[in-house]
């Protein structure tokens, strides 16, 4: 975190004040972030949205519910801004009924089969919320609890730390789980995650952001041309659960190593398409040494708009939002139809606790888990 301590306390205290006199908190710099009220959950807790701009207007806009990213505006080739994420005009929709829009995921990102693994010999039993798989971290996620809120401020960047304590048991998983995730908006268009959590009991975690991109901001993806920094995927059952192998792309419709329309292959006669509806497959990441390293760069061609994807993680799930059937009207009464969204997760590969040619996804107390995604944003 490059946050000066002294920020964070200036900040502290205008937010203080701002809080004192109720209403919204707004702080007058430029790159600049505030908070408004977003409404109440069904047991009435008050929910937060926090808006980040930076100076060059491009702006997000988190809440506390889920960690979600409501919305985020960057520019086209001719600098009009337009929001890029699928998601709700208000709180409730994301309450009732949310394929996981923009949110932060754990302690668990995809599926775990059947819910069950061991760890250091102890047999667990998650949460099967997925038929009988665990997915996404169970029936209450990360991406339906209340993370607490603070505000950071740099001179080139404003942030959002957001902490949760996930309590020893909670779907299943072992360990008090205490989570910070700080949301970085940089003033060269990045938008930085940065994950990290420690453990009182030997666990499993694996988060990520489920943020689904549009880049031209309505209709389908299929011509966003995308390319992926990876020679191998994971192929999966018919329950999408991985089947262990790593098998390489070349010659087959996962082969994005050039950039490639989503929807140029798409509906070939693949066995691993046929599975996933479309792409909801893990990319191995040709640089997956805990370094961050570009993973995917996707280009949408009719607003210029480009979408870098750097990240510390071994994997990436490209998943075509083939699950989207129309039932959902979100953001500007946009009706949301199969791929009219895509989402990028970083992390690490799904179902790694049951296969040990895997990254490990253990956590022991004393140990610190970390992960770092950065969206960077451009027009060509
Ligand atoms: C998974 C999909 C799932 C979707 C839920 C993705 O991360 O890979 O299989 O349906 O999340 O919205």
């Amino acid at each position: 975190m490059s946050f000066p301590k002294r920020f964070i306390i200036t900040l502290g205290l205008v937010t203080l004040f701002g809080s004192l006199c109720g209403g919204i908190t707004t702080i007058e710099a430029k790159p600049k972030i505030e908070r408004q009220p977003f409404g109440k959950t069904e047991n009435l807790t008050p929910v937060d949205l926090y808006t980040l701009t930076n100076d060059k207007g491009v702006e997000a806009r988190i809440t506390t519910y889920g960690g979600i990213i409501v919305s985020l505006k960057v520019p086209d080739r001719n600098g009009r801004l337009g929001d890029v994420v699928l998601g709700y005009d208000n709180l409730e929709g994301y309450l009732t009924d949310s394929p996981y829009f923009g949110a932060l995921i754990g302690r668990y990102g995809n599926r775990i089969a059947k819910g069950s693994f061991q760890l250091g010999g102890t047999p667990y039993q998650l949460a099967q919320n997925n038929g009988d798989n665990h997915l996404h971290g169970g029936v209450v996620g990360f991406d339906k609890v209340i993370w607490k809120a603070k505000a950071l401020w740099g001179e080139d960047e404003v942030g959002l730390q957001l902490t949760y304590l996930s309590h020893d048991g909670e779907e299943g998983y072992p360990g008090n789980l205490s989570v910070t995730v700080v949301y970085t908006l940089t003033n060269n268009n990045a938008l930085k995650i940065d994950y990290s959590a420690t453990t009182d009991k030997k666990t499993i975690a694996n988060l990520t952001n489920h943020s689904y991109f549009n880049l031209a901001g309505t209709g389908d993806i299929l011509g966003h041309e995308l390319m992926l920094k990876a020679d191998r995927f994971t192929p999966v059952d018919k329950g999408l659960i991985p089947t262990g192998e790593l098998s390489s792309v070349e010659g087959t419709p996962m082969d994005f190593t050039k950039p490639t329309a989503i929807g140029a292959r798409i509906n070939q006669n693949d066995e691993q398409l046929i599975y996933g509806l479309g792409y909801d497959h893990n990319w191995v990441l040709n640089n997956s040494g805990g370094k961050l390293a570009l993973a995917a760069k996707i280009f949408e061609p009719i607003s210029g708009r480009v979408m870098k994807v750097y990240t510390t993680q071994p994997g990436i799930q490209f998943y075509s939002g083939n699950f989207l059937d129309g039932s959902i009207t979100g953001k500007n009464d946009e009706i949301y139809y199969k791929h009219f969204g895509f989402c990028l997760e970083t992390q690490h590969f799904p179902d790694s606790p049951n296969h040990s040619n895997f990254p490990s996804t253990s956590l022991n107390p004393g140990q610190r888990y970390k992960q770092t995604t950065i969206y960077k944003f451009s027009a060509q």
